[in-house]
Parts: C-alpha cells; sequence; structure tokens
C-alpha cells in the first residue's frame, strides 16, 4: 500500500470518505444525471472538498479545489484506463485521448497539439471570423434573438468547417442534431433498445463518422488550411497519427464544440448583464483593434477582454467534472483515506465557485484576474489542469479562447447587447454542457 497525504496530517488514522445515503446499485446516479453541476456543487457544500459519491455503477472520489484536484494530475495517482462509463467510453471510442494512459497518451497528446500552434490558429482564424460575421448579420437583421440555439448552429457550422472542409457558407444542421443526440446520450441510462436516448445517441455516431471518413479521403487528396489537415500532417520526430486516430479525435472535437457553444453563451450572458464590462472592452477594441480581418496578433494584445473571457468561463463554467479516473494507490487527503480501486473526478464548477479561493465568488469581476494569487491561478480549472502536452488538460483551450475573443471583438465592435426581461438565466441542469437555460433573448443595439 502506497500513501500519500498531500496535507501534511498524520496518515496513521485516516477516516472514510464522507458520504451521503444512497440507493443500493442505482446509488445517486439519477441525481447526478438530473443535474451534474448543481448535484457536485451541493455535495461540496454539504460534505467538504473531498467526498464520496456512488453513481455510475462506481464509488467515486469528488475532489473540489486546487489541492485535492492535483491529486488527479499525478499519473502515479490516477489512470484514466477502465475509469470512464462503459457507454461513455464506446460513444467517444475506448481509444481517444481522454482514455489513453502514460506513453501513449503523450504521444497522441503532442500530436495533437500540432493542430493549434499559434500558426495553424492564425491559418484558422479567417473562416471562424466569416461564419461568426454571417451570423452577426442574420441576428442584426432579426433584432432580438435567442442567442443560445443560434451560437449552436454557429458553432456546429465552425466545427464543421474546421474538421471536415465544409462550406463556411452553409449551416451544419445534421450536425447538429446528431451531436445533440450524443450529448443526449452521453447523460443517459445506457439501454440500446431503438427509440432510448442512448441508441440513437450510437446512431447518430455512426452518421457523423461516416461524414469524418469522407472528409479525410478528401483532404488526403487536396490538403485545406483546416484542423483535419493539420492532424493529418502532424508529425513529432518520426511519429505521425494513423488514419484511425485522426477519425477518432475528429469525432471527440465535435463533442468538445459544445462546450465552446457553452463558453461563447456564457461570455454573451455575462457580457449583457454586466453593460459595464461590455463598454470597457468595445472601448479596448476601439483602441487596439484596427478596421478589417482579426489578426491573432491583435486578439493576444487585448488584456481586458483576455480577463473577461477568463472570468466568463469560471463565473458561469459550462461543464461540472472532468472525465473520470481510477486511483492506483491508496491516498491520504486532509486526513481522508481515497482507497485504490476508487473512480475520482474532479469537480469544475465546485472549485472555480468557491469563496475561499475567490471572494465574492459569484461575482462576475474580470479585473480580480490582474493579481491572481497561486492559489487562484491553480483553482482555474475549467479546462482542467496541469501542462497540456503531459497531462489531460484540454487540447482545444487556445482555439476555445480565439473563438471567445473573435466572438466579442465583431459582437462589441458595432453592437450593444440588451438582455430581455423575465427569462431564466440560470444554467441548464438536463445537459452536460450548460448554456442559460431561458435561451438567452438579447435584443442589438448600434454600439
Ligand atoms: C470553452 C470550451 C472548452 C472547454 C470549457 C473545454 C473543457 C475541457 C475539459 C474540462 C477537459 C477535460 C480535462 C480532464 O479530463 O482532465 C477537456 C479535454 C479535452 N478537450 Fe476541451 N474544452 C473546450 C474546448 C475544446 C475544443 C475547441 C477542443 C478541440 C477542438 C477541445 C479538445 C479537447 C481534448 C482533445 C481533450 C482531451 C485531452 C486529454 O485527455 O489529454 N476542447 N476539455
Amino acid at each position: 500500500m502506497s500513501e500519500v497525504d498531500s496535507s501534511g496530517s498524520a496518515p496513521s488514522s485516516p477516516r472514510p470518505l464522507p458520504s451521503k445515503f444512497s440507493l443500493p446499485l442505482i446509488g445517486e446516479t439519477l441525481n447526478f444525471i438530473k443535474d451534474p453541476g448543481g448535484f457536485m456543487i451541493r455535495r461540496s457544500h454539504e460534505l467538504g472538498r473531498v467526498f464520496m459519491v456512488n453513481i455510475l455503477g462506481k464509488k467515486t472520489v469528488c475532489l473540489v479545489g486546487p489541492e485535492a484536484f492535483s491529486l488527479l494530475l499525478d499519473e502515479a495517482n490516477a489512470q484514466r484506463k477502465g475509469a470512464n462509463a462503459p457507454h461513455v467510453e464506446k460513444l467517444f471510442d475506448p481509444h481517444a485521448v481522454p482514455f489513453l494512459d502514460g506513453e501513449t497518451h503523450r504521444r497522441r497528446k503532442k500530436l495533437l497539439m500540432e493542430a493549434f500552434t499559434p500558426a495553424a490558429l492564425e491559418e484558422y482564424l479567417p473562416v471562424i471570423e466569416q461564419i461568426i460575421s454571417r451570423y452577426q448579420k442574420r441576428w442584426e437583421k432579426l433584432g432580438t434573438v435567442a442567442l443560445v440555439p443560434e451560437l449552436n448552429a454557429m458553432g456546429f457550422s465552425i466545427a464543421a468547417t474546421l474538421f471536415t472542409g465544409a462550406d463556411p457558407e452553409a449551416s451544419a444542421a445534421d450536425i447538429e442534431t446528431a451531436f445533440g443526440q450524443i450529448g443526449a446520450g452521453l447523460l443517459s441510462i445506457p439501454v440500446a433498445i431503438p427509440g432510448t436516448p442512448y441508441a440513437r445517441a450510437l446512431k447518430a455516431r455512426e452518421y457523423l463518422l461516416g461524414i469524418i471518413d469522407k472528409a479525410i479521403a478528401a483532404h488526403e487528396q487536396v490538403p485545406r488550411k483546416d484542423v483535419l489537415s493539420r492532424l493529418l500532417s502532424a508529425r513529432v520526430g518520426d511519429e505521425k497519427l494513423g488514419k484511425d486516430e485522426v477519425r477518432i479525435e475528429t469525432f471527440h472535437f465535435f463533442g468538445a464544440y459544445a462546450a465552446v457553444i457553452g463558453g461563447l453563451s456564457m461570455l454573451a450572458k455575462c457580457l449583457a448583464e454586466d453593460p459595464a464590462v461590455a463598454a470597457r472592452v468595445r472601448e479596448e477594441i476601439s483602441r487596439e483593434v484596427p478596421p478589417g480581418p482579426l489578426a491573432l496578433a491583435t486578439a493576444s494584445k487585448l488584456g481586458y477582454l483576455d480577463r473577461v473571457c477568463k472570468e466568463s468561463r469560471r463565473v458561469a463554467p459550462t461543464l461540472p467534472i472532468t472525465f473520470f479516473g481510477q486511483i492506483k494507490r491508496e491516498l491520504v487527503f486532509e486526513g481522508f483515506r481515497i482507497p485504490a480501486g476508487f473512480s475520482a473526478v474532479g469537480c469544475i464548477g465546485a472549485t472555480v465557485l468557491e469563496d475561499r479561493t475567490y471572494p465574492d465568488a459569484s461575482k462576475f469581476n474580470p479585473d480580480r484576474w490582474l493579481n491572481p494569487t497561486e492559489q487562484q491561478k491553480a483553482a482555474w480549472i475549467p479546462h482542467g489542469g496541469g501542462v497540456h502536452t503531459e497531462g489531460h488538460r484540454c487540447a482545444g483551450e487556445a482555439l476555445a479562447t480565439l473563438m471567445l475573443k473573435t466572438f466579442a471583438v465583431l459582437l462589441l465592435r458595432e453592437h450593444t447587447l440588451q438582455l430581455l426581461p423575465g427569462q431564466d438565466l440560470s444554467p441548464t441542469k438536463d445537459k452536460l454542457f450548460a448554456t442559460p437555460a431561458g435561451g438567452l433573448h438579447v435584443r442589438l443595439g448600434p454600439a
């Protein structure tokens, strides 16, 4: 038995993890599926920064706060192999990067990161801008608009263009529908009987893999300036991605776009709720951004907008948890025993919304990032934690940040955002990637 006490307290008489009553067999799975984000936050308020829940057939230790979360970042403590629910592995593919460990993971991750270098992002920017502009023109004409469904359509149009070479002027409604079904399947009781959400998700998966296969064949013939071509041509030393690996990861990237859409809608909500912040962003844009296409170097100079986008992902997290790991050796944390073999998960929402790390944590305050403490930096885990190439931190973080910034620049350069009254702005409960529940109805006015 190997013991680690990250808190420095005596490991001689560790206590069992705090937990609440749970039903036989099913445990607390139904409560978790109904509202994963709210469930984890409630439990952390009741039980503390490390606690046990019984979900998806496994005893799972939930880790809240940067110290507890960092246990997951050490591969001596936890592995991904066999740690996630079989239906989640099946939908993403058991060989997708979130489920890999050790050298196999590092090799894959380094190759994937080749698609997110500054040079790569620079290449993607024109098409991202083109599609966002196309949607904004539509919103201008409409005047008032429910942003969540619009951002969903816009996000999947960008994803289809970057990942399969689709026409940036066309909608990607079929892909959007298919990923809606996959998202519902991820958060369902996985029974593959025709008509169930899980069966629909499996069908949607096959449909999308068909689109990806065609795109790979076309990109092999004629490379393009997009993510798929970058993946196909990625090289680290003598290593390259096999066609199967490109197929699996491209599928996962589409799934990750649901998180981008969540991030965009939460950013829009924060800006619409706080006109003073929006005005400061607009002022920075008019000072720093010359007319014409946005350059990556210009986007990188927008310090206030950077803080705004960082803070919106903290105060309104879209993903409640990381992928699951499995504890490899017995650990002791703050006097609690975490047994080997338990599942483990990083609680994103509970960590980024903790008052003890971020005073007045529910307040949207971009300037808290002017002089953040080490603790605050370590607790900013909307994309996971650690080093991208070494661990499981989100591969698409830089692309997601660029998307958020481009969206804000194009929107606020010419418009004000006004929230329509009487709507529910709280995060959705029944989706894995949360968005404002009422759909985020706004009126666009001239800047
Ligand atoms: C605002 C948008 C996004 C958010 C909030 C987000 C969040 C996350 C989170 C929480 C993880 C899991 C970390 C863990 O399990 O420890 C993750 C992993 C990942 N994300 Fe993202 N993501 C976003 C956008 C993207 C985009 C645009 C892409 C790619 C196009 C992407 C690709 C990935 C990949 C490949 C992984 C797995 C990394 C690994 O296991 O090594 N993500 N992301």
